[in-house]
């Protein structure tokens, strides 16, 4: 096991009902603005709930924060924040509008230049306004972590940023406004959340941080077992508060600690975003059992293990049989897993590897996935 430090500040509030407890958790006198979506929560009864929370303290809202959120929006959302004095934010909906509340957050207090520099150069994050959120969907694991993804579409850029300063000061995790999800998007977030796990434990790495494997099995098992129970049986309280518990800890810190990761499923995935619009556990679906496939020798100790543990694979040809399953598992949860379900092709393969070859990025945790090995990997997955 590596070295590491390890902190996490998130307090979570879980359960039914919960949502109620946010008038306790804001910092009394606060400027609140609230920032959702295209509107789900009007639907579903959650900004009503959130409404009827933040009664007695000052509060906006701004909405229409997208999914795959925009740069443009946000910086919008900073100067509506610069012109009422906003002092905390609230972000109720999916990963998207708690990423775009996290840049907002950091972008609102950065004061060396132009904040898109966060995400094309790293700079540093020396201040973020507090902020906090109502998760309505379970898949990003954002509601227990300090990173945030955001396109922009001018330059059609995905990229990420991370920092010590953009934890939610308090996350609201209630299965119940789970309920009202579209197939499509509880697709979505098992298959994001099982790639999350994928990308922290199928590394070279076997045998020698065993907590970290055995936590991001049982994720994965809960994920195999509950997702298409989701999908059968929406209303089912206990299948959403599993499913909502496991996307949380499948990227909250807890089991990359000391292993190496791996990330490439979804740096491709990015850029396959950024370029054609596809929804984010989308491109993981397509690209993930490729890059199982090329990376196999590298991983294969990995791999046997994960079909022994998760899938009940043993014997003859256990990679391959554990690469079909999990490929089988994706498309049970209604996720395509090829580029041609999406209409996409041959285009996509050059694209992709030519704009990871000018960022000049080697992928994965050997840092050995090139733009051919990227190559190899899309060509399979047409
Ligand atoms: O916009 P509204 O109207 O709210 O509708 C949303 C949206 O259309 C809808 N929705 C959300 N909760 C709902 C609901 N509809 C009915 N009932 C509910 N309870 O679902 C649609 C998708 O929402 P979105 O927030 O985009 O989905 P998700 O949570 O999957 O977030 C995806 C984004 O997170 C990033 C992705 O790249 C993508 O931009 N990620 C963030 C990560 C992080 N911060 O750690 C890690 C991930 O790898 C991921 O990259
Ligand atoms: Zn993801």
């Amino acid at each position: 096991m590596n070295n590491f430090t390890f902190a996490n500040p998130v307090k979570i509030i879980f359960g039914k009902g919960t949502i109620k407890e946010i008038s306790k958790e804001i910092p009394q006198g606060s400027k609140v603005l609230m920032t959702y979506g295209g509107g789900s929560i009007k639907k579903n009864g959650v900004y009503d709930q959130a409404v009827k929370a933040l009664e007695g303290i000052e509060w906006y809202e701004f909405s229409g924060i997208e999914p795959n959120p925009h740069y443009e929006t946000c910086i919008k959302a900073v100067e509506f924040i610069k012109e009422k004095g906003i002092t905390f934010i609230l972000s109720v909906g999916g990963g998207s509008v708690l990423d775009a509340t996290k840049f907002i957050a950091a972008a609102a207090c950065f004061e060396d230049g132009d904040p898109w520099q966060i995400l094309s150069k790293g700079s540093e994050i020396k201040n973020a306004m507090p902020f906090a959120d109502i998760i309505t969907l379970p898949a990003t694991g954002s509601e227990m972590n300090n990173g945030a993804v955001i396109t922009r579409v001018s330059t059609e850029e995905k990229l990420s940023f991370a920092s010590p300063k953009t934890f939610p000061l308090f996350s609201v995790l209630d299965p119940t406004v789970t309920f009202s999800l579209p197939p499509r998007q509880v697709g979505n977030g098992v298959v994001d959340a099982f790639v999350h796990v994928m990308e922290q434990y199928l590394t070279y790495n076997e045998g020698d941080s065993l907590i970290q494997d055995n936590m991001a099995e049982a994720i994965l098992k809960t994920l195999v077992e509950e997702g298409p129970k989701a999908l059968s049986d929406p209303e089912n309280y206990d299948v959403r508060a599993n499913l909502m518990w496991a996307s949380t800890w499948a990227l909250n810190g807890w089991i990359n600690c000391g292993v190496p990761e791996d990330w490439a499923t979804h740096m491709i995935g990015h850029e396959i975003t950024a370029f054609y619009g596809l929804d984010h556990a989308q491109t993981l679906a397509v690209v993930l059992p490729g890059v199982m496939t090329v990376l196999k020798e590298q991983k294969s100790k990995k791999i046997t293990r994960l079909g022994r543990e998760v899938f009940g694979i043993k014997d003859d040809n256990t990679i391959e049989r554990t690469i079909k399953a999990v490929e089988g598992f994706f498309e049970s949860m209604g996720v395509k897993t090829h580029l041609k379900d999406y209409n996409l092709g041959e285009e996509v393969v050059e694209k992709v590897s030519n704009r990871l070859a000018e960022r000049g990025w080697k992928l994965g945790e050997c840092h050995n996935i090139t733009p051919d090995v990227v190559k190899e990997i899309l060509t399979l997955r047409k």
